[in-house]
């Protein structure tokens, strides 16, 4: 096991300290290819993953962190709420602790707003955090609207909003709602889900820095103050995703990829949800 985890973290409105790097593990098959995407990971020194009920693979991320002997206390576990289980979602995150093989999740996220059931379900989350099921609790896939609403009723601001983003899609409004209100946001699908791995602006880029195009982008969510998850389930690969802390972007580079927003979206679009 690496013996120099990467520490970098970032506190959470809570206080909660949360490594900026993490893992994410959609689409990563339930069983060895998880197993083994997380084992490596932690072997790069990552020590945060994010999964969710609807991945299919909580049973598989508790025992890989089980097999891998690194104390409890040293790693950031988030999973999420799924939308069919909003209306009781206590019950499932007991459920999910029971497949994760855990009693408390340091993240636990409503995965998208149903307009029925989200306000209900984040009475639940905040009883759940009072409770320690969850040391930090938060939403995803949240809009401007989206947060406007559950500010106007929560007891407890949410610590995260989990939204994808990257410099073909960047919610600057989004974002600037998100600082205003002490709610760090957590970049999904950071590498455009690998579909714009190969565009020149990009390429060009990573030259000048010696560096590749998927850790030019997650240096830049680093770099924006995000939290950030690539996910992938080859070694080498995972390895070129943590080795992102000995470079940052110039002020002049940052400025330039703020003008290559397409609002490029590879994932589900909440608007209007
Ligand atoms: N809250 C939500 O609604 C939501 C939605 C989407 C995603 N997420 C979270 O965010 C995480 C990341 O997003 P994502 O999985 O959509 O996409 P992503 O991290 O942007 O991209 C993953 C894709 O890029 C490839 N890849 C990984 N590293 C690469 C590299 N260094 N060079 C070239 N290609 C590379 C991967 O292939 P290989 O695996 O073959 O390497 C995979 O096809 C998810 O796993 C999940 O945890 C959350």
């Amino acid at each position: 096991m690496n013996a120099s985890p990467l520490t970098q973290s970032i506190r959470l409105n809570n206080g909660v300290p949360m490594p900026v790097l993490g893992l994410g593990v959609w689409k990563t098959k339930s069983g060895k290819e998880c197993k083994d995407a997380l084992h490596w990971a932690f072997e790069a020194g990552i020590r945060h993953v994010d999964t969710a009920r609807i991945y299919g693979n909580e049973e598989d991320v508790g025992t890989a962190v089980r097999e891998s002997a690194i104390p409890r206390k040293d790693l950031f576990i988030t999973t999420k709420l799924w939308n069919g289980d909003q209306k009781e979602a206590r019950k499932h995150l007991e459920l999910s602790l029971r497949n994760l093989g855990m009693d408390y999740v340091d993240l636990y996220l409503i995965h998208f707003p149903i307009a029925s059931t989200r306000k209900q379900a984040w009475k639940e989350l905040e009883k759940a955090y009072k409770d320690g099921l969850a040391k930090s609790i938060g939403v995803s896939n949240y809009t401007v609207p989206h947060l406007e609403e559950i500010l106007s009723h929560a007891e407890i601001v949410p610590a995260i909003n989990q939204v994808e983003f990257h410099p073909f899609l960047n919610q600057t409004e989004l974002s600037r709602k998100c600082s205003e209100h002490g709610i760090v946001l957590e970049a999904y699908s950071p590498l455009a889900h690998g579909k714009r791995i190969s565009d020149p602006k990009l390429v060009r880029l990573a030259e000048k820095y010696r560096k590749t195009p998927a850790q030019i982008l997650i240096r830049w969510a680093i770099d924006k103050g995000f939290v950030v998850i690539p996910k992938s389930v080859r070694k080498e690969r995972i390895r070129e995703n943590s080795e992102v802390f000995d470079f940052a972007l110039t002020s002049e580079d940052l400025a330039e990829m703020e003008t290559w927003n397409e609002n490029f979206r590879t994932c589900w679009d909440p608007t209007g949800a």
